[in-house]
């Protein structure tokens, strides 16, 4: 008999169920011998079956099939929780139906460390700790409170299981593969879809195998794993696809090595990144109060937690990394993808303009923020100090990823042993990494040229400090703590020697050993309020008058003919993050606040119709008066004066983090169209369920031919006319009067047209609730 096992120790009540899931994967092979990999594994056991929808192995396409699925679970964080449960609540559901839980790890500013930090940011945002409160006692929801750790850590130490499915609000999601669980970014409003027991949708991703052989020396860590594959890649290379590694060297990582790798898939555009289950992955669950889970694993790993024997001949594309000869990287300035072996690294910097002076040197994140990390950090400082160099040359910040880690690092004079060399021990949160950094060691409002690294995982334009003029470096936490050690980005720790003190003496690093876990977990403080039961009668905390919350009107459906003569608001050029779109930093306080929010929309896009400077970022030609104005005041004008607008965007536009208040905004002040090159699959649903039409030139080309002052009308686009792989026509007339016309895709599929016909995803749920 299979033993009754919770899928966590939070969630006594639902049970790890493998033979449910293997007897559903039989029923959709229905007798079929092809071999499936891990990530096929773990999404058709978690088809949406029903008696109307019989899913079936032949049917079902990598790449061409819309699955619907049912999550194991959703997360989301307090920056986007807002909004999912803005909506949740507007769809008028009365309890969540899968477990839930939202981190409070995005608002907490950095400056002067973790207690203080802590301490001004609970009441800094205190009304909005108030709402998720209360909203997750009301609704079901699991909610961590700030101080307990950063989302995707907390889910890896409490939740993760092998051969599980979970959908969060945070485009790093995909954490979770360490523990060999599918981890996918999505929007709010996608994560309302599952929280309320509807099917969830999602392309069905291709599947890259990335074979691993070797095993790791010297400096080279698994940050360099993925480091390395995003120069490979690009950041766009992964669209639609799920990354998943197999091959020996597997077995040589522990689990949260496994989850760095995992983490930074999300700057490769992928959908998901995975591992399949190991012996580490047991110890780690193990480790976390969870050996049952890693019992069990253990015995249905052949069949479910692994791929099946043949099952790489089946992949859509095959990636090699030998371990034993992988350098280290160090990826950056502007772009993850800009990698740089430790090797090429001295050239790369003398041939550019980068600062070579390191202003700022910080490990942590989600990324690198574990245990393993903060004990390789400790291990150089030790080397440091043992040879006289008592304290690090840049300003050093370090954060734990959880309050567990925290604790344990503390007992284990970790943390001590990094504040005696100078480093700050920041808050268990995300701080710099999302720009919630208070920073005044250059001056970023003059936008002062500087350099910093970190073992974070992004580094768009003004990500940590909203200083376009940052250079930022990413890389593992050892590296980064050598060159907190040189001050200098040209530093290889491999082969440079550091001066000691006033001495003549000089010392080199060794590099540091691994430890995959702590001798054991000490417990911090709780930090977790549980779901309430009989939770009817109690009331979500919004004050009407709140500038940071606000209930959410509807979006009404489009009228007939309105995509005619549109005015182009901006032509997007280049690099639009949703940084970009909707930049983070102090508008996090505004998450809640569609109106008060709007205010940021495209404030760092640059536009192709004026020059090329950081001060003209985030402004546009106003099409109807020919002033140079900000875009969002421009978008107001446009709607206060019911002129319906579209954008023009770039490559992969959208590119980056899940929020959906970049899909929200330009629907928000009027916008019906964004007509782009490519999207950033995140972003292009985010965009359909808010009633937004995302198109794609057919022709990319097409791009380059639209000019300032020219007038769009999009046919093919109303409720009669537009059908899954129908062509849409783009009819051009420009200033002078010509006129042209080029052809634009979609990506709709029937039940996604529903949406846009409603108005929006969450109008074509209350309808379904109501009926
Ligand atoms: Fe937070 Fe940065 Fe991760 S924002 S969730 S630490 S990518």
């Amino acid at each position: 008999v299979t033993p009754r096992i919770p899928i966590s120790p939070l969630n006594p009540d639902t049970v790890l169920d493998y033979d449910s899931r293997i007897a559903q994967l039989e029923r959709v092979k229905a007798g079929s011998n092809r071999p499936l990999n891990l990530t096929e594994k773990i999404l058709y056991s978690h088809l949406f079956d029903t008696a109307e929808t019989q899913w079936n192995l032949s049917e079902i396409r990598r790449g061409e099939t819309l699955l619907q699925l049912r999550p194991d679970r959703v997360a989301c964080h307090d920056a986007t929780a807002t909004m999912a449960l803005l909506q949740f609540i507007s769809a008028g559901l009365p309890k969540v139906k899968i477990p839930t839980t939202i981190h409070s790890d995005h608002l907490i500013v950095s400056r002067d460390g973790a207690d203080e930090d802590l301490k001004r940011g609970l009441i800094q945002h205190e009304e909005v700790y108030k709402f998720l409160s209360s909203a997750g006692k009301k609704y079901g929801i699991g909610w961590w409170k700030p101080g307990a750790g950063i989302i995707h850590i907390t889910i890896f130490e409490n939740y993760a299981f092998p051969g599980g499915l979970i959908i969060g609000t945070d485009s790093h999601t995909p954490n979770a593969g360490g523990l060999g669980m599918l981890g996918i970014g999505v929007g709010g409003s996608d994560a309302v879809d599952a929280m309320a027991g509807m099917p969830w949708e999602v392309m069905n991703p291709k599947v890259v195998g990335v074979r691993l052989t070797g095993k790791l020396h010297g400096w080279a860590s698994t940050k360099d794993i993925i480091c390395k594959l995003a120069g490979i890649t690009t950041v766009s290379g992964g669209k639609g696809k799920v990354f998943e590694f197999f091959g020996p060297g597997t077995e040589t990582l522990g689990a949260t090595g496994m989850a760095t790798v995992c983490n930074m898939s999300a700057e490769i555009g992928s959908t998901s990144c995975i591992f399949p289950f190991t012996d580490s992955m047991a110890r780690y669950l193990s480790a976390t109060k969870r050996s049952g889970i890693a019992q069990l694993a253990n015995s249905y790993k052949d069949v479910l937690l692994r791929p099946d024997e043949g099952a790489e001949n089946h992949y859509d594309d095959i990636i090699e990394i030998d371990l034993d000869t992988l350098e280290p990287h160090i990826n950056g300035p502007f772009t993850p993808d800009l990698s740089h072996p430790l090797s090429q690294l001295k050239d790369a910097v003398r041939q550019s303009d980068w600062p070579v002076e390191i202003s700022h040197a910080m490990v942590g994140s989600c990324t690198n923020s574990s245990y393993e990390d903060l004990y390789k950090t400790q291990q150089l400082v030790m080397q440091a100090k043992a040879a006289g160099i008592d304290r690090v040359k840049t300003p050093f910040m370090v954060a734990p990823g959880s309050e567990d880690i925290r604790t344990t690092a503390e007992a284990d004079g970790i943390l001590q042993t990094l504040r005696d060399a100078g480093a700050v021990v920041l808050s268990t949160t995300c701080g710099p990494c999302v720009g919630q950094w208070d920073r005044t060691d250059v001056d970023v409002k003059g936008r002062e040229r500087n350099t910093v690294v970190s073992s974070f995982n992004r580094n768009f334009v003004g990500r940590h400090d909203g200083n376009p003029e940052t250079c930022s470096f990413v890389t593992s936490p050892e590296m980064v703590t050598a060159f907190a050690y040189a001050g200098r980005i040209d530093f290889n720790p491999a082969t440079d020697a550091l001066p000691v003190n006033s001495s003549q003496q000089e010392f080199r690093f060794t590099a540091p050993t691994s430890v995959e876990l702590p001798s054991r977990f000490t417990a911090g403080q709780d930090l977790y309020q549980p779901p309430q039961e009989n939770s009817a009668h109690l009331q979500v905390d919004i004050n009407p008058k709140s500038d940071r919350l606000q209930l959410l009107q509807p979006f009404k459906p489009r009228q007939p003919g309105a995509t005619t003569d549109m005015p182009i608001l901006v032509k997007v050029k280049g690099k639009c993050t949703t940084d970009h779109i909707s930049p983070a930093g102090p508008w996090y306080n505004y998450r809640g606040h569609l109106e008060n929010i709007s205010h940021n929309m495209l404030l760092a896009a640059s536009n192709a119709f004026l020059p090329s400077t950081s001060t003209m970022l985030g402004h546009t030609i106003h099409p109807l008066d020919g002033n140079v104005e900000l875009i969002h005041e421009v978008a107001r004008d446009l709607q206060r004066r019911s002129t319906p607008w579209c954008i023009i965007g770039d490559w992969n536009y959208g590119e980056g983090s899940s929020r959906e208040h970049a899909a929200l905004e330009p629907r928000y002040l009027g916008g019906l169209a964004i007509i782009a090159r490519s999207f950033a699959r995140i972003h292009e649903t985010n965009l359909k369920k808010q009633g937004m039409l995302p198109l794609t030139f057919a022709e990319p080309v097409d791009y380059d031919r639209i000019r300032e002052g020219d007038r769009i009308t999009l046919r093919g686009v109303e409720e009669d006319e537009l059908q899954p792989s129908s062509t849409v026509v783009m009819h051009v007339q420009t200033k002078n009067g010509e006129m042209w016309d080029c052809d634009l895709r979609h990506t709709y599929s029937e039940g996604q047209l529903r949406w846009l016909r409603a108005g929006s995803a969450l109008n074509s749920m209350r309808e379904k609730v109501a009926a």
